[in-house]
């Protein structure tokens, strides 16, 4: 499996609307290969791209993304308007297929993130995996899929077992290889405040690539890839590749 170095967190989160197709073109604009996005259901089934339980801090809605429909959460704008005013009035809340289907046109990779309501943790994988077995073009980069539930990386393993999984995790518990290991993970995606640099060591021992998140600090990631992290993911994705050029 080819990682990339960098990877566009939530789109590039820092200069567009998290986890909005805007958001997906910015990482691009700035030289992303991939994207992270993160996806849930909606109450019919759907799945979308949003990290948070509700739409409220995303859109300019309110409401738990669980409770309620596609069209319901596609009336909210999700420009973010807290944080970029009127200059992404108008963005949706994009399904995934809708996002694969623009990542197919920039011809870019990605890390998609099964990121379940509670109780819908398997779900979630089916749904989602079965639309990129649906959409997603045998030419361009296998995705690579992660969560931080068990649960879901079981239910992906079951859904599309050739699809590599990624083991994501805050912080490293004690036993995190052989949990990595059962769960039939590829790869390890710590966060970035208490990795150290032992366990990047460890991780490739175990011959797992290191996917470090979310690093926007460009000397904390000269320091990560001194250490050996295979790939940062970023909401800077452009400042933290100049960085590390
Ligand atoms: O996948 C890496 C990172 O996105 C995990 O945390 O909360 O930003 O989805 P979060
Ligand atoms: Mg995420």
């Amino acid at each position: 499996m080819r990682i990339p170095t960098i990877i566009g967190h939530r789109g590039a989160r820092t200069n567009a609307p998290e986890n909005t197709l805007a958001g997906l073109r910015r990482a691009h604009e700035e030289g992303a290969t991939w994207v992270e996005f993160d996806v849930k259901l909606t109450r019919d089934g759907v799945a979308i791209l949003i990290h948070d339980e509700t739409i409220d801090r995303t859109t300019d809605g309110t409401g738990a993304v669980r409770d309620l429909t596609l069209a319901q959460i596609r009336r909210a704008d999700a420009g973010c308007p807290a944080i970029f005013g009127d200059r992404f009035k108008g963005e949706r809340v994009p399904t995934l297929e809708e996002s694969l289907a623009l990542l197919r046109d920039l011809g870019m990779g990605f890390n998609l993130e099964v990121k379940p309501c509670p109780g819908l943790e398997a779900e979630t994988s089916r749904v989602a995996l079965a639309v990129v077995g649906r959409v997603w073009p045998t030419g361009l980069p296998v995705p690579l899929i992660s969560s931080f539930k068990a649960a879901s990386l079981e239910a992906a393993r079951a859904a599309a077992p050739d699809l590599p999984r990624g083991y994501l995790a805050e912080r490293l518990e004690d036993d995190w290889i052989s949990r990595a290991r059962g769960l039939g993970c590829a790869t390890i995606h710590p966060g970035f405040r208490h990795l150290t640099r032992a366990q990047v060591e460890a991780a490739h021992a175990a011959g797992m690539p290191v996917l470090v998140w979310t690093v926007n600090d460009p000397a904390r990631a000269v320091e990560l890839r001194g250490w050996g992290a295979d790939s940062l993911i970023s909401d800077v994705p452009g400042a933290i590749a100049a960085a590390i050029a």
